[in-house]
């Protein structure tokens, strides 16, 4: 917990609330904290978190009862390493925790440090690598889509950082081609902060905020990796989630960087025999690193095909793994969302593929189970109207 010093001497921890009733009955705010805010429950919590950056989260009894606290919790505590989450001492009566660990702690029940650690597993920033050894198998597809999901779902602002510096194609994806990269940005590396990240994010009309790739291999070259790890490192701590597109690349400093300190990695497979060799390589190696805890590793199977004599259970034995998602196969609404540089996530809500990139994003953001698409917009409306026509079948949005 922080203690920060003002012109007028010590300030307390700034501490967000949280209290489905909001006359906070039975809670008490210690004095010399400073209140930011009172919301109803973690899930609205979670949303205001960057704006707000509380040093402690206080719940109330009800709060934490309500379904779905302990994955919350669990969000925030990936998220946001350095947030103490402190429940109100009836809610858990029997934990023990916080009083006797720290007597200058108000009445409440602390879910901090070494506890959360082993209630909730490692505790790392809220980073979300999606990645596959192979290249070709939908990584950057999905990277944009679980990005625009995650932000569909309230999870707060969401950025996506296109980190296949040579050949990345995000940009084309998600129809931003010829604005602002991360070549924009290196030059700041070193100072980058909230202003700088303002100028150069390009904000999509779903709400997601993208750095893509310089577009050109020879400004990759450029980009050294410490300045890829700050620019990283600023991004995440202006985002509730921060999505890596990564390279097919095995032998990668960044990559390895971004695998360690990720929340999740996004492990893509396709049924094709030399792609599953490659991922079981790889995940033998991420384990003997000792970063292939089941914990992390999400295995997605994409482009599935159920006419490819590889079944998921074979997939699954061979790998040793489980999917926790399978997207089919679907030329006709990918490569037309493609072409259009529109997300299926965003267009095509209610396809098979959408439906698995939403259990992606329940994997990386259990909130996201309940939440509702937050913005409907006049274009998914419009290409509504023209579903199933293809890529050549309309005149609005083009390519710009
Ligand atoms: N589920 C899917 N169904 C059909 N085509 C897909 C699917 N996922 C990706 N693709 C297509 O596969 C190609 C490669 O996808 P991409 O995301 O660029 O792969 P990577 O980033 O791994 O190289 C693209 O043309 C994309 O349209
Ligand atoms: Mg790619």
């Amino acid at each position: 917990m922080s203690v920060r010093k003002s012109s007028e001497g010590l300030v307390g921890p700034g501490v967000l609330v949280i209290s489905p009733d909001p006359s906070m009955k039975g809670l008490i705010v210690p004095a010399g904290w400073r209140l930011l805010g009172v919301v109803a429950s973690l899930g609205a919590a979670a949303a205001v978190i960057p704006s707000l950056k509380p040093d402690v989260i206080l719940a109330s009894h009800e709060a934490a009862s309500q379904p779905g606290f302990d994955e919350i919790v669990r969000f925030i505590a990936l998220a946001y390493p350095d947030i103490e989450v402190r429940i109100s001492e009836a809610a858990t009566p029997s934990t023990g925790l916080g009083r006797e660990e720290d007597p200058e702690a108000p009445p409440g029940a602390t879910l901090s440090g070494d506890e959360r650690r082993r209630r909730f597993g490692p505790l790392v920033p809220g980073l979300i690598v999606v990645w596959s050894p192979k290249g070709g198998v939908g990584k950057t597809f999905v990277a944009c889509n679980l990005a625009v999901a995650l932000v569909q779902s309230g999870a707060g602002p969401v950025a996506l950082v296109d980190l296949d510096l040579k050949m990345g194609d995000v940009a084309v994806h998600l129809d931003v081609v010829g604005r602002t990269t991360l070549a924009d940005v290196l030059p700041y590396a070193d100072e980058l902060n909230h202003q700088i990240l303002e100028k150069y994010v390009i904000r999509h009309p779903s709400g997601l905020r993208i750095l893509p790739a310089p577009g050109r291999p020879e400004l990759a070259e450029l980009a050294q990796p410490e300045q890829i790890r700050k620019i990283i490192d600023a991004v995440r701590k202006e985002h509730a989630f921060s999505v890596l597109d990564m390279p097919a690349d095995v032998v990668n400093e960044v990559l390895y960087d971004c695998l360690e300190h990720a929340s999740r990695v996004v492990l893509l497979t396709t049924q094709d025999p030399a792609c599953l060799r490659q991922v079981k390589i790889v995940t033998a190696l991420l384990g003997k690193i000792g970063l292939g805890n089941g914990e992390k590793l999400m295995l997605v199977v994409n482009r599935f095909s159920d006419r490819s004599p590889v079944e998921i259970q074979k997939i699954e034995a061979f790998l040793g793994m489980k999917a926790m998602a399978v997207i089919p196969e679907d030329r006709d609404l990918v490569e037309a969302s493609v072409f259009r540089g529109r997300p299926v996530a965003l267009e095509q809500e209610e396809s098979q593929v959408s439906r698995a990139i939403r259990q992606i994003a329940v994997g990386v953001y259990p909130a996201a189970d309940n939440a509702r698409p937050v913005r409907r917009t006049a274009t998914t409306l419009l290409s509504r109207l023209f579903r199933g026509r293809g890529p050549s079948g309309r005149s609005e949005g083009g390519r710009r």
